[in-house]
């Protein structure tokens, strides 16, 4: 990286700001024509439907522009490609619409949420295995020694929702009393002990993550994984996925996506909010980024775990929402199957896709250089995930992303493979689609030489203004905090009306 920010010098802003330039200026339609354009101009981003709230992941795009586009650029039956799948967007909004979606991703985060929501669940049955699971937890020794408090405004006993630690040290506690209904934090001086569950944790090595520091090792107390939990959570987090591991029926799935939503919500990740929001019993993992903190939230997981079920993004409202927003469908991993299912998932890397389909249309929202390290951030989940099932082996080697491993050269040439993948695939007058947002030049600069190099041509250009605020790290002069920009590209080999 350091050699490439050499080689491009001073010249560098200066050329981004061609290449951005030339993208602002790509084809300005008249009000007639920019109704017949790829691209949805002044369409607003709509409010989330709960079906795409169930997980975590960074840079969520509007499910409503994705929709219009993959309608404009296709009919009914026709391929959509996604080669950065994230969180399946391009899967369930090209199966609302009737198309067929094939997706990749090498985190099998994709291939998780395709799996959950194409079964059928007894959603009794899932309330009542959540309730069977947390009950018997807080029955236990651990549960009673650690989670639980007198509440000093009625003197009854309670839950607690969440420890404030400094270090190691809990000062005070929160909840929410179950007897009287009122909040309260009390100061808190007592010590932590329990017995062990004896059941599998996680053990791996975050010194291979190149986005972790010496000092955030030092500050969880070691390298293994385990540390982003303080010891009584995990024995908690332990316990509810032996449960759930140990089911036999579909509805596991159900809860092990619950599982999901609360690993990074009961982390040493979750800071303490000041008094002044008077949300004492809410956190969360604020930035896309492993996080030290010195004093956090510690959040009860058996808590934690009842909000993934019956909360207002949990499980349940998910798979309703699922159920109303999206027919049924099934789908495989296998593209010799592509002609007998509704869609394709693939766990696998996009420089290696290259045959077994023909795409009308590639809608894609790929890494943008460095500015979230998604497979690593994303171990939080995939320890835990990849024992669950052997079908969600995850390997970040081949993750196209800029990190102290991985530098730009090697950015341009991985996404170089990938549209030279896509325009090989691609019909002859299909269109690829792709998002890109980011307040570094070289990213842009890589993006550029990305395109030149894989021979596609810019067409037209969306600057799309979106209501996420929260990834604070991508706002800058250009006003890309709040903006996303469209890109339509197309294959140069096929003469196009209103290239540039
Ligand atoms: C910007 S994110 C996509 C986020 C997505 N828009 C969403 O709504 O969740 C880029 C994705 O590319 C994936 N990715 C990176 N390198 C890849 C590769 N070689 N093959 C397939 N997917 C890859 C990452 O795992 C990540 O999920
Ligand atoms: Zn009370």
């Amino acid at each position: 990286m350091k050699k490439f920010t050499q080689r491009v010098g001073a010249e560098m802003s200066q050329k981004a700001n061609v290449f951005i330039d030339k993208i602002k200026k790509t084809k300005t339609e008249s009000r007639l024509t920019r109704i017949n354009s790829i691209l949805p101009h002044d369409m607003e981003e709509a409010t989330r439907p709960t079906l795409y709230r169930g997980l975590k992941y960074w840079g969520k795009k509007p499910h409503n522009i994705w929709r219009e586009i993959i309608v404009r650029n296709t009919n009914i039956n026709d391929t959509v490609y996604d080669p950065f799948a994230g969180s399946a967007l391009t899967f369930f909004e090209s199966i609302k619409t009737g198309r067929k979606p094939v997706v990749a991703d090498i985190n099998p985060i994709t291939l998780f949420l395709v799996d959950t929501y194409s079964k059928q669940f007894n959603l009794n049955k899932v309330a009542n295995l959540a309730k069977y699971i947390v009950d018997k937890l807080k029955d236990s020794p651990l549960y009673k020694q650690n989670f639980r408090t007198v509440c000093s405004r009625c003197a009854k006993e309670t839950d607690i929702y969440n420890y404030r630690v400094e270090g190691t040290t809990p000062f005070a506690l929160s909840y929410k009393c179950e007897h009287c209904g009122r909040t309260t934090t009390d100061k808190y001086e007592g010590n932590i002990s329990f017995e062990s569950f004896n059941l599998w944790k996680p053990n791996y090595d975050m010194k291979v993550l190149s986005s972790i520091s010496p000092s955030f090792i030092k500050t969880v107390g070691g390298k293994n994984i385990a540390n982003l939990w303080t010891a009584r959570n995990l024995e908690i987090l332990s316990f509810i996925f032996d449960e759930i591991n140990n089911l036999n029926v579909v509805e596991k799935d159900a809860l092990m996506f619950a599982f999901m939503q609360i690993l990074h919500l009961t982390t040493k990740m979750c800071a303490l909010r000041s008094e002044k929001t008077n949300r004492p019993l809410s956190t969360s993992w604020g930035r896309p980024a492993y996080l030290g903190l010195k004093s956090f939230m510690e959040q009860n997981p058996a808590i934690q775990f009842e909000r993934a079920i019956f909360g207002n993004s949990g499980v349940i409202k998910c798979l309703k929402s699922r159920n109303t927003y999206l027919p049924k469908y099934t789908y495989s991993t296998d593209l010799k199957d592509i002609d007998k299912v509704d869609g394709i998932v693939l766990l696998q890397d996009s420089k290696e896709i290259t045959s077994g389909f023909k795409p009308q249309l590639v809608l894609t929202d790929p890494p943008y250089g460095s500015i979230i390290q998604y497979g690593e951030l994303s171990q939080v989940w995939n320890v835990w995930l990849e024992r669950y099932s052997d079908k969600y082996k995850t390997s970040l080697n081949k993750e196209i992303i800029v990190n102290k491993n991985k530098d730009y050269s090697q950015y341009i040439s991985d996404m170089t493979s990938v549209l030279s993948n896509c325009q090989l695939l691609l019909y002859p007058d299909g269109t690829m689609i792709l998002t890109f947002n980011s307040n570094d030049d070289n990213d842009w600069l890589a993006l550029e030489a990305a395109i030149n190099k894989s021979k596609m041509v810019l067409k037209e250009k969306l600057h799309q203004k979106n209501k996420r605020s929260s990834e604070a790290n991508i706002c800058d002069k250009l006003g890309l905090g709040i903006t996303d920009f469209y890109l339509s590209l197309g294959r140069s080999d096929v003469q196009m009306e209103g290239a540039v």
